[in-house]
């Protein structure tokens, strides 16, 4: 069983190089998906390569997967349709179209079928690798991503709600007595979206499974960004594990205005090690170039568990 681990952080602070340089290293000894659910998609920039909607092999043991979260809530919702369109007559087809359209556009859409689609992955896909990594969005959207199944429950609860009064009515209408409501197409694909979420919820709650890494500069905002990241995922039940402090100075600096830098980072590494009490922290240095093919290898044996530099 897959342990799934999500980076997240603030924007620019080297999430999507951490994530594949971790994702590389483990990949030396274990299989990995690596998952882009930022709609940049680096991914695909960093390996040089093209990784697609579908599970693309990075290399030997190293897989890759990008998500585009706007084309998954259409694909979502233009699937529901499709299915409805079969079994529904024309007319109550109009009504469930509005709903639809209103629910892709309500807020949460695109986070929930998103969402959908990073359940639907980790269902499938838990049993095959040893790790599933995410490489997410800047934090703020992750964090509404990971709150979901709460306010996903409520979003299904009142379409179920709207649907079978839908059904009440229509049955008022038709004189039909007796129906059962819990057989309509439209309740028992809501009803199976609600068993996933309960899936997903189960899941997210076992600190066996899943964990966060929150990847940070040692500089005021990203320090303050992550502390509030912390705590908000401290209430929502999930497990932070560690740290990744990127883009470290060299050790002595020559010129006076790094040497001030330097101070500066100094200072705020105290405080991260003062704020901060995980079980696991990375420090990877700034490297001379930006992150390609090769630097990446550099950078990810930085995450060896036992190091030799
Ligand atoms: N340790 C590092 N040394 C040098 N450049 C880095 C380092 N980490 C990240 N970068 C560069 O910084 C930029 C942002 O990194 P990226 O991983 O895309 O951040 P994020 O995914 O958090 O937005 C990229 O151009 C990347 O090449
Ligand atoms: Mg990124």
């Amino acid at each position: 069983m897959a342990e799934i681990i999500f980076f997240g952080g603030k924007g620019g602070v080297g999430k999507t190089s951490c994530s594949s340089a971790f994702s590389l290293e483990k990949s030396k000894c274990k299989k990995v998906l690596l998952i882009s659910t930022d709609p940049a998609h680096s991914t695909s920039d960093l390996f040089n390569m093209k990784i697609g909607s579908e599970i693309t092999k990075i290399k030997d043991n190293l897989f890759g997967l990008e998500i585009d979260p706007e084309k998954e809530s259409n694909a979502y919702i233009e699937g529901i349709k499709n299915n409805m369109h079969r079994i529904i007559s024309p007319i109550i087809m109009d009504e469930m179209n509005q709903q639809l359209d209103a629910a892709r556009i309500s807020p949460g859409a695109h986070e929930s079928a998103l969402f959908d689609k990073m359940v639907e992955i980790i269902l499938n896909e838990y049993e095959n690798y040893d790790f599933i990594i995410f490489d997410t969005a800047p934090t703020g959207h992750t964090i509404r991503l990971l709150s979901l199944p709460e306010m996903l429950e409520g979003w299904i609860n009142t379409l179920l709600k709207k649907r079978r009064k839908t059904l009440a009515l229509k049955a008022m209408v038709d004189r039909i007595k007796g129906i059962d409501k819990e057989d309509d197409p439209v309740v028992q694909i809501l009803k199976q979206r609600q068993k996933k979420l309960n899936q997903a919820r189960a899941l997210m709650m076992d600190e066996k499974n899943l964990s966060f890494y929150f990847v940070l500069n040692a500089e005021r905002l990203p320090i303050e960004e992550t502390k509030k990241a912390v705590k908000l995922l401290k209430q929502y039940k999930i497990p932070v594990k560690g740290l990744v402090i990127n883009r470290l100075l060299p050790e002595h600096p020559e010129e006076s205005f790094w040497i001030e830098k330097k101070k500066q980072e100094v200072y705020y590494l105290d405080e991260i090690h003062t704020s901060f009490q995980l079980e696991k922290m990375y420090k990877i240095p700034l490297f001379e170039t930006d992150m390609h093919e090769n630097s990446i290898q550099k950078m990810s044996n930085y995450f060896n568990e036992t190091p030799e530099y």
